[in-house]
């Protein structure tokens, strides 16, 4: 399967990139992974305009027309089975390197298809860390190095994310959005910049509310969290994903909950819808 360059398509062995492009030299850019199922893109303009709100954020437009975008996510799709497609933006080479942004520099645009693993039904396990990342969480940066550090963290305990927590409530995983189900109500923690605004977040929510399931969008203190009946992550590539342990304890009974089956099972039905 082919890559996109710079309004090229080509295999990925022939991609290059210069070493003085910002991306590679200060992880200057932006990016977005967007699922498809069916072939389809799953709320492809959603992601297209997020990606317009991370550019804006560090001072650059899209280099791409809607239509083009489109065009690019259409073409790197590759068969039927769930994928992900990866866009990203970096500010581009500048003539050295130089921490102030040059004039004058051509952004580089690169994307490219993969795989999706299939969810693990049986749900993961997960560690709360110290959210030690920058304040600025809602821009969805290539700048990933605390994200890095952290997930390996949990890697290194046997588990599949870290909660990240701040001042003592939760904000999110270090790729992935956190709900919990605390008393019967589904929450989440409100948008902001300490949390990276999640398509797949967004799009829980209103299938909960749609069926008329409780469900509150609040600050979840660290504690409140420790306790819920349930708690999941999600994002683009996991689904809707329960948390069975938490700090080597279970969550509930330590096994996915009567409420995610629900929300699974209609998230499921909104992937089948797509096709
Ligand atoms: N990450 N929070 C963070 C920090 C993320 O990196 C992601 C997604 C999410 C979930 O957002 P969405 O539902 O729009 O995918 C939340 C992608 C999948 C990644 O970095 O691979």
């Amino acid at each position: 399967p082919l890559v996109y360059l710079n309004g090229e398509f080509l295999p990925l062995e022939q991609a290059r990139v210069s070493v003085l492009d910002r991306g590679f030299l200060f992880g200057d850019g932006v990016y977005e992974v967007i699922p498809v199922y069916g072939g389809q893109p799953l709320r492809l303009e959603e992601h297209l305009t997020r990606l317009d709100g991370s550019l804006r954020g560090i001072r650059m437009t899209s280099p791409l027309s809607r239509a083009e975008w489109a065009e690019v996510v259409g073409r790197l799709i590759d068969g039927p089975d769930d994928q992900s497609v990866y866009l990203q933006v970096t500010r581009g080479a500048g003539p050295a390197r130089d921490h102030a942004i040059p004039a004058g520099v051509t952004p580089t645009v690169f994307a490219m298809g993969s795989p999706i693993a299939p969810v693990p039904l049986a749900g993961v396990r997960a560690i709360t860390l110290d959210d030690i990342r920058w304040r600025w969480c809602n821009i969805k940066a290539i700048t990933l190095l605390p994200n890095v550090l952290l997930r390996q963290e949990a890697a290194d305990k046997g588990c599949a994310e870290a909660v990240l927590v701040r001042d003592g409530r939760v904000t999110e995983g270090t790729a992935s959005n956190v709900f919990a189900v605390i008393e019967g109500v589904i929450v989440t923690p409100p948008k902001g910049p300490e949390l990276l605004p999640g398509i797949t977040r967004d799009l829980v929510l209103e299938l909960v509310q749609a069926e008329g399931l409780p469900a509150r969008e609040r600050a979840i203190p660290l504690d409140e969290f420790a306790g819920a009946e349930e708690i999941w992550i999600t994002s683009s590539t996991r689904e809707v994903l329960p948390v069975v342990e938490l700090d080597g304890r279970p969550v509930g009974r330590g096994s996915p909950g009567r409420v995610w089956e629900r929300v699974s099972a209609l998230y499921q039905d909104f992937k089948r819808r797509l096709k």
